[in-house]
């Protein structure tokens, strides 16, 4: 009987993955309290872990195993939706973890690492594999990745991978400096990149949406599309993260990782089997195709926002230059908008519009694929609706799902048009709650799957398209701040769609 054991197999939901010890540097920090620690409680939870499995915590922090474990125990209280369901399953997977302290800068350090992975090897039966999870700052990662190989410990009796972190670089130089360093130690295929979105359910969904059926990729192309907007919009401030936001702005933290790796899903060519490099070579390809702006295109083509202070429902919003560890004269970007265009036969012509930004109204991320108008006004104007052209909308977050909105016949006399929608709601159809990404990705990373990873040639066409509008902004004098938080960003984002004789949907 399977019983409360959550590590029976690991073979739900037909992934295995082989007995491993999980090692985190970073152990102690933001990235491992609310993401890494409530996803592998949660794959422990419902018996996706191995039962051969050891997590190892690396950070300065002196720290016993015991009071990891009750930090532990914190975070997946404070993180994890359901925080932890039995006193059984805690304690099953309490016992997974382990600490050992040490600064990543000091060779002594990973002389203790090595000691306590030879321990935890010979208790948990781990076949000597190791993941190495770099959830540091990634000012550390190069310093980490030495301190292992100094150790010896990239090579031994079992498999040895690399989990990495964004940002890969701060840009496509840096970006080629650290991969090279990486790759001193660990090849290619062992390094894992992590983009997160790229294991959100609904972003997989994408291939599903697409190369599993076989009525609407006929229609994804420059003949049926009109243009596609792809909005990820948050609600939130720099949260505590003015220091590091300040440094990298909306379009490094957003843009060049998770909207690009979104507009790859959403335009890449079918690929020819379902295979890690199959998949990647395909998005790889895409990214590749999209024009890079020339400097002189960038202001027509690239818009740069950054939110000012406003009251909202009684409540005083502070603005970006407020917060604290921002400069108060801040030049750096919360809110970015793109034109892009890709050059390709499928997509020749068809703008794809990408926005992202801090404080805006609504916390929503999606994709929405504008349709042409019908090629007649059949109905005259039909109403006020007019000739509303058909709009299909992939919800990533939150109320993930997809929405046909087309128009149709109001009953009554004459004929008036209103859009309608077909809606599929996870919720209802799927009822479970989604796994969350990081649950999706660590499993992929434990198992040696690394379809959703970036590879390399990724991260390089991405600087590549945002490179040219980070020198020219890093340039110009904006006059921020240039939208009240609150609001949807500044006009000139409007203006910018406006020249091409579109508008931002309000989701
Ligand atoms: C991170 C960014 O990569 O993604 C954050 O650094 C951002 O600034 C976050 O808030 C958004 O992720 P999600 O999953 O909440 O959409």
């Amino acid at each position: 009987m399977q019983g409360a054991n959550p590590f029976h197999d690991g073979v739900r939901f037909g992934r295995r993955a082989p007995p491993c010890t999980l090692v985190i540097f970073g152990a102690t920090g933001d990235l491992t309290r609310r993401k890494l620690l409530p996803a592998l409680y949660r794959l422990a939870a419902d018996r996706r872990l191995p039962p051969s499995f050891a997590v190892l915590g690396v950070a300065r922090r002196p720290l016993s195993d015991e009071q990891f474990r009750d930090a532990a125990r914190e975070a997946v209280s404070k993180f994890s939706e359901n925080g932890p369901r039995s006193q059984e399953i805690w304690s099953e997977f309490a016992r997974v973890l382990h600490y050992v302290a040490g600064d990543v800068g000091d060779p002594a350090a990973f002389e203790r690492l090595a000691a306590r992975l030879a321990e935890i090897e010979a208790a948990r039966h781990t076949g000597g594999n190791v993941v190495f999870y770099l959830a540091t700052q990634p000012a550390q990662y190069e310093t980490a990745v030495e301190g292992i190989a100094a150790a010896r410990l990239h090579q031994g009796a079992g498999f040895r991978r690399l989990v990495v972190e964004k940002p890969f670089g701060w840009n496509l130089e840096s970006a080629r400096r650290l991969d090279a360093r990486l790759r001193q130690v660990f090849p290619e295929e062992a390094i894992y990149r992590i983009d997160h979105y790229l294991g959100k359910e609904t972003v997989q969904n994408i291939l599903a949406f697409r190369f599993a059926n076989g009525i609407f990729e006929p229609l994804w192309n420059r003949r049926y599309v009109d243009h596609v907007q792809i909005t990820a919009a948050e609600t939130v401030g720099v949260e505590g993260r003015g220091g590091y936001y300040q440094q990298a702005g909306a379009l490094r933290d957003m843009v060049q990782n998770h909207l690009l790796q979104v507009m790859a899903t959403i335009a890449m060519e079918p690929p020819p089997a379902f295979e890690p490099d199959a998949v990647r070579d395909e998005r790889a390809k895409l990214l590749r195709s999209i024009r890079i702006w020339k400097p002189e295109e960038v202001e027509a083509n690239a818009v740069a926002g950054q939110y000012g202070p406003a009251r909202i429902g009684g409540e005083d919003l502070p603005g970006f230059r407020q917060e604290p560890g921002v400069d108060p004269d801040s030049r750096t970007e919360t809110y970015a908008a793109l034109t892009l265009l890709v050059d390709n036969w499928r997509w020749a012509g068809v703008p794809f519009y990408l926005r992202t930004g801090k404080r805006l109204p609504k916390r929503v991320t999606d994709v929405a694929v504008q349709f042409h108008h019908a090629p007649l006004a059949l109905f005259g104007d039909g109403g006020s609706w007019g000739t509303a052209p058909s709009l299909l909308i992939l919800r990533i977050q939150p109320d993930e799902g997809i929405s046909l909105r087309f128009l149709s016949k109001q009953p009554g006399a004459g004929m008036k048009l209103r859009p309608v929608s077909m809606d599929f709601h996870y919720g209802s159809s799927f009822g479970a709650q989604l796994p969350s990404a990081y649950e999706t990705l660590l499993l992929d990373a434990l198992a040696g799957d690394n379809t959703l990873f970036i590879r390399q040639d990724m991260v390089e066409a991405s600087w590549a398209v945002v490179e040219p509008i980070l020198q020219v902004w890093a340039e110009r004098k904006f006059e921020f701040p240039n939208y009240p938080a609150g609001s949807w960003g500044p006009a000139e984002a409007d203006r910018m769609l406006a020249r091409r004789g579109h508008v931002w949907r309000r989701p």
